[in-house]
């Protein structure tokens, strides 16, 4: 009987942990693609309130960009961000044509030097381009390692 009830609640503790980690995607291209787009789609995420809408970009991303970011990354007051926080950022043409989507996504113990940032650069229809620790978006969002990598939104 005691050995039944200890294997019952055992049970239900490793259910419980496998429902919170099932939450939130690995650092996986495709399962990653599959939450911002099916489980938690992101264009109903918000803005960062100092980067709103389609707005003028850079080299490497292009001329025209949208930044959402899940609540985990919204809620966040001062850097680093919450773990779980994911930006997606929506590149596109001049004549306002969506060309690729790159991701950041915060992921505990992932890749402490760095932020613990999983990166990937997705083409429009959710093949994964480059993902991981790409040296290029590290070396270069790394200019704003204080502002947690984020380059669009300042950290008060
Ligand atoms: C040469 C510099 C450079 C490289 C390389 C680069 N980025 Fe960026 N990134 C920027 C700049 C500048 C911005 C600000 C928005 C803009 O100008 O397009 C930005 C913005 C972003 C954003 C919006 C959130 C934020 O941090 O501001 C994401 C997401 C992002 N980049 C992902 C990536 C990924 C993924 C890669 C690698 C595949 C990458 N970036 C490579 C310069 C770079």
């Amino acid at each position: 009987m005691k050995k039944q009830l200890v294997v019952a609640v055992m049970a239900a503790i490793l259910l419980c942990v496998s429902v919170v980690f099932a939450e939130m995607p690995g650092p996986d291209p495709d399962s990653l693609w599959k939450y911002i787009t099916k489980e938690s789609p992101y264009k109903k995420w918000e803005f960062w309130p100092d980067h709103q809408g389609m707005q003028p970009g850079r080299a490497p991303h292009g001329p025209l960009h949208k930044v959402y970011v899940n609540d985990r990354a919204f809620n966040s007051v001062n850097p680093p961000v919450q773990y779980g926080a994911i930006q997606v950022k929506e590149n596109y043409s001049p004549d306002k044509e969506l060309k690729a989507i790159t991701v950041m996504y915060k992921v505990h113990g992932y890749n402490p030097p760095d932020g613990d940032w999983f990166w990937v650069k997705y083409s429009i229809s959710g093949k994964a381009d480059k993902f991981g620790k790409p040296a290029g978006c590290i070396g270069c969002h790394g200019t704003r390692a204080k502002n947690d990598f984020v380059i669009v939104h300042e950290f008060k």
